[in-house]
């Protein structure tokens, strides 16, 4: 939520703070802000909507910046509540990711000493009290403020009084990017990916001192020996290289994420699954659908008992944790809010992992890392890094099997091998989705069935399609339908249904029938034939186990031909960020 970049060095910072931002813009977009300091004053540049409105009025000049893309969350996505923040002095501007948890008293505490407010915002509290803490020693007051902020936050600041740039870090991710003449901060990583591969990571309770070098200091003001972390991200692959849409690019690279997270993990002894008697696997949004899914695989083919939680539920429920249970987190970006509260409930009680794409972020740190190797991800909406987190889902399976002395081991995992050509040939069906995302366009909803693992697909391609292109889509257990719900099917209601496992296709066609009986139009994703059953019917490669991942792979393409045909900010859906860092 929110993503914050910083800069000083000789050159220009206003374009260099702009392209930071363009590059977290998958963090937030309702508004962006810039400050740029220059020969002791600071000036700021703010707007509302997209970037490119900042863009097209931003021109302020100096070597010093911050800036701030925003995704609202206290106070409206106006130009007043969009950061950068100034204190009443005009001495300090911040900007800042995460949430101040007791602005409310800070402020009330700060008004009673005549400081006036402008904003809606947690964040202004934070400008103000480093201001009311400052005696002319930038670190003290930095200090003092962090000392009373309770909640989380990557924090860029700067002020007129210093040519220096600073930041400070609890628990929201913040990096220093370090180049030969000139030193970033940002959100992340790939924010600077095209600038530099060296970083401190930074960790909490840590501030980050910006001159002519960069100095990382404890909460005490003392000095702290950081490594350099050497990025592995290639620059080219936050690039759309020709494709209308990252979401496009990213469904097109799924052979190669999946072959690379596969020759990671396939000869790997996955430590963390030593001892466990049952899992419960947690993730928000498309990674809680993975979880669902390897709830369906694990559980099927290894016999042990495996829970899947949404993660902002879970948390809260109490649930019942045993020594020998494995808690599994599953997060693209590996700082979702929720999740990370989750596996922390966990922390000495069971053994803890962590399915993650983004290397370093906050759950690496906190238990054993599964990675996946999907690169980058742009697009508000997961594809590749779901196939990849699913993917790791079987190799669990795999591995388990294996450890059970189940000879089914060498069936999954020659399926495995093969899963990049079998995405290949399921991507070859893309005219055909062409055409189905036309015929769903002009729909105002949607239904999706399935029955098992196929459940757990159909749940997250209803979700793809309503996040991109605003068609409400439902999804069912194939069978739950007619409980309730059917008594929506009329003439013409779409309907989608992944049929793709042999034990439960008769089922299913039964629930296709009802539902055709009724007068829906069945779009039927299966690797048998179901063209005497539903009106089209999309044919799937043949596979034993991979098959939902597959049937996921086509309802992707479907989404996006839905969301193109109705015009949509495919890659940006509104009201939408990629990396929610609040609760
Ligand atoms: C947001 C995104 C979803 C994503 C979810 C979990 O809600 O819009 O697409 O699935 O966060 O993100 P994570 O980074 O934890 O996988």
């Amino acid at each position: 939520m929110c993503g914050i970049v910083g800069y000083i060095g000789d050159e220009q910072a206003t374009p260099l703070l702009l392209n930071g931002l363009k590059r977290l813009e998958y963090r937030g977009y309702d508004s962006a802000g810039i400050a740029v300091l220059d020969d002791g004053k600071i000036s700021v540049a703010k707007a509302e909507g997209r970037l490119a409105n900042l863009a097209a009025t931003a021109n302020i000049r100096g070597n010093i910046g911050i800036g701030h893309t925003r995704w609202a969350t206290h106070g409206g996505p106006e130009v007043r509540n969009a950061h950068p923040h100034l204190s009443k002095s005009g001495r300090f501007a911040i900007v800042h990711n995460g949430i101040i948890e007791n602005y409310k008293e800070l402020k009330y505490f700060l008004e009673l000493r005549g400081f006036e407010f402008v904003s809606d915002t947690d964040s202004e509290v934070i400008a103000h009290l480093i201001d009311f803490y400052y005696v002319g020693d930038v670190i003290t007051a930095l200090i003092k403020a962090a000392c009373r902020l309770k909640g989380s936050y990557a924090l860029g600041v700067i002020c007129s009084d210093e040519p220096k740039l600073y930041a400070v870090k609890k628990d929201s991710p913040l990096v220093v990017g370090l180049c030969e003449k000139s030193t970033f901060i940002a959100s992340d990583m790939q924010a600077l990916t095209d600038k530099t591969r060296n970083f401190y990571i930074m960790d909490n309770g840590e501030i980050a001192v910006i001159g002519k070098d960069a100095r990382i200091l404890n909460m005490n003001g003392e000095p702290i020996k950081k490594s350099v972390y050497h990025a592995v991200w290639d620059n080219a692959v936050a690039q759309k290289q020709g494709y209308a849409h990252f979401m496009l690019k990213e469904i097109h690279e799924q052979p190669q994420a999946i072959k690379r997270t596969l020759d990671a993990h396939m000869n790997s002894s996955l430590d963390f699954l030593d001892g466990i008697n049952s899992i419960h696997i947690i993730g928000c949004g498309s990674a809680y659908h993975a979880a669902l899914m390897g709830k369906y695989i694990i559980e099927s083919l290894t016999g042990i008992r495996v829970n899947a939680d949404i993660a902002s539920e879970f948390r809260y429920r109490n649930p019942i944790i045993r020594g020998d249970d494995l808690l599994l987190a599953i997060s693209q970006s590996g700082e979702t809010a929720d999740t990370i509260g989750a596996l922390k409930i966990g922390a000495g009680r069971c053994k803890s992992a962590c399915i993650v794409n983004v290397p370093e972020s906050t759950l690496t740190h906190i238990s054993s890392p599964m990675y996946t190797l999907a690169g980058p991800e742009v697009a508000v909406a997961t594809t590749k890094g779901f196939t990849t987190q699913l993917l790791n889902l079987y190799i669990i399976a795999m591995n388990l099997l294996r450890r059970l002395g189940d000879d089914r081991y060498k069936l999954l995992e020659r399926e495995i091998y093969s899963l990049p050509s079998l995405v290949s040939k399921t991507l070859a069906l893309e005219p055909q989705m062409q055409q189905l995302g036309v015929r769903i366009a002009p729909h105002d909803y949607a239904f999706f069935i399935g029955r098992g693992a196929d459940y757990a697909a159909a749940k997250e391609s209803a979700l793809k399609l309503k996040e991109i292109s605003y068609v409400h889509a439902d999804c069912y257990p194939a069978g739950e339908l007619k409980h309730g719900t059917i008594s929506l099917i009329e003439k013409g209601s779409i309907v989608v249904a992944i049929a793709t496992d042999r034990a439960l296709l008769d089922k299913t066609v039964s629930n296709i029938i009802e539902v055709k009986a009724r007068g829906a139009f069945v779009i039927g994703i299966s690797c048998f034939d179901l063209s005497n059953v539903c009106d089209v019917t999309v044919n799937i490669p043949r596979a034993t186990f991979v098959s939902p991942l597959l049937a996921t792979v086509v309802c992707q393409m479907l989404s996006y031909y839905t969301a193109s045909a109705r015009g949509c900010d495919i890659d940006k859906p509104r009201n939408l960020a990629k990396s929610v860092t609040v609760e």
